[in-house]
């Protein structure tokens, strides 16, 4: 089908066709049907696809139903609520993915030629990161003003899922040999985890206090996907012991205010409380075993290229290291004030 489709339109000139041209792709199938299928693979419905990518629904039908004709078979099936790709289906994202990770890797390097005069730099980072990460970007935007820079902040679980679809170009989160893909990761900086309660709390001032009496206290925990989360309740798990959970929150912020509010203590990063440190209202409590001392990184994919501004903001994350530290101990000194600290 292919060559006689080559012989029925023979090219200009007497340059002979590649014969490795996969030319009815090439004819009927284009770049955006592939970008479709590959969010529609990824999110599992047509929907959550059009949404992502400004699309009316329809749009996303007729397209994936012109991709499938190219193909001769169809793309999708129905699964519960969900699609799922057919045999045919994963065929096609695998070869969307590989065109569009070399589509990226060429922005990348077109992007590079320009240098740092202009280009666009995307990081992702975890939750914690987000109380410092926007001075860092702000102090660069300032050192190279022709950069547009974007902050994604989410959970860890959605950080790792960004960094698997290659979302951003750089991203900042812990434990980075745990997630089950190759990285390359540089450290940034120490992200130490606290027990934090209401500033008049009775176990405020008390020293040493032993883990089997924080679980009589009632607990906040953070929503599941959340990093401190799976750290809490590994640690519990590791004492044979189970938080009195009284209400989960799926933010650091709304935390502080529960535990001002008199829900209940939790644990949190030192960094949640690094602009106000509860402004009074909050205190660390001295627990044994705490802080549990976790540490950020900048982290990108093995073997993906960084761009030369990725490169360039990881080097000068690097520097700002010193006032990160900076910072967090001003930050520990002003908690510290209420009795004795961890
Ligand atoms: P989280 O990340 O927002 O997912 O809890 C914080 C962390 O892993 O330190």
């Amino acid at each position: 089908m292919d060559q006689e489709d080559s012989r029925a339109e023979p090219p200009s000139g007497d340059e002979t066709p590649r014969p490795d041209m996969p030319s009815r792709f090439i004819r009927h199938a284009s770049l955006r049907q592939l970008q479709i299928l590959e969010a529609i693979v990824r999110l599992g419905s047509f929907t959550r696809a059009a949404e992502e990518l400004f699309l009316t629904q329809p749009t996303v039908s007729m397209q994936i139903k012109k991709l499938s004709e190219t193909v001769g078979a169809p793309l999708f099936m129905p699964a519960g609520r969900n699609v799922e790709p057919t045999e045919a289906g994963r065929e096609v994202y695998r070869a969307a993915r590989t065109l569009m990770d070399a589509l990226v890797d060429l922005e990348i390097r077109l992007a590079d030629l320009k240098g740092l005069k202009r280009g666009r730099f995307r990081l992702g980072v975890i939750t914690t990161a987000k109380y410092f990460a926007p001075e860092i970007l702000g102090a660069f935007c300032e050192a190279y003003p022709g950069i547009d820079v974007s902050l994604k902040v989410s959970n860890r679980h959605r950080v790792i899922e960004r960094m698997s679809n290659h979302e951003d170009d750089l991203y900042i989160f812990g434990e980075p040999d745990t997630i089950g893909l190759p990285v390359e990761a540089t450290y940034l900086a120490p992200n130490p985890l606290i027990i934090v309660a209401r500033a008049d709390h009775p176990l405020v001032g008390a020293s040493n206090i032993p883990l089997e009496r924080i679980v009589q206290e009632r607990f906040i925990l953070r929503e599941p996907g959340s990093g401190v989360r799976d750290t809490i309740t590994r640690l519990f798990g590791e004492h044979g012991l189970k938080p009195n959970v009284r209400m989960e929150l799926g933010s650091n912020e709304a935390i502080k205010h529960a535990i001002i509010a008199g829900l209940g203590i939790s644990i949190l990063s030192l960094h949640s409380l690094n602009l106000d440190a509860g402004a009074g209202r909050l205190s660390m409590l001295n627990v044994a075993g705490f802080p549990i001392q976790r540490d950020w990184y900048l982290v990108h994919p093995k073997g993906r290229e960084l761009s030369l501004i990725a490169r360039t903001f990881l080097a000068f994350a690097v520097e700002h290291q010193v006032n990160i530290q900076e910072t967090l101990a001003r930050t520990h000194a002003a908690l510290c004030q209420s009795g004795p600290c961890n």
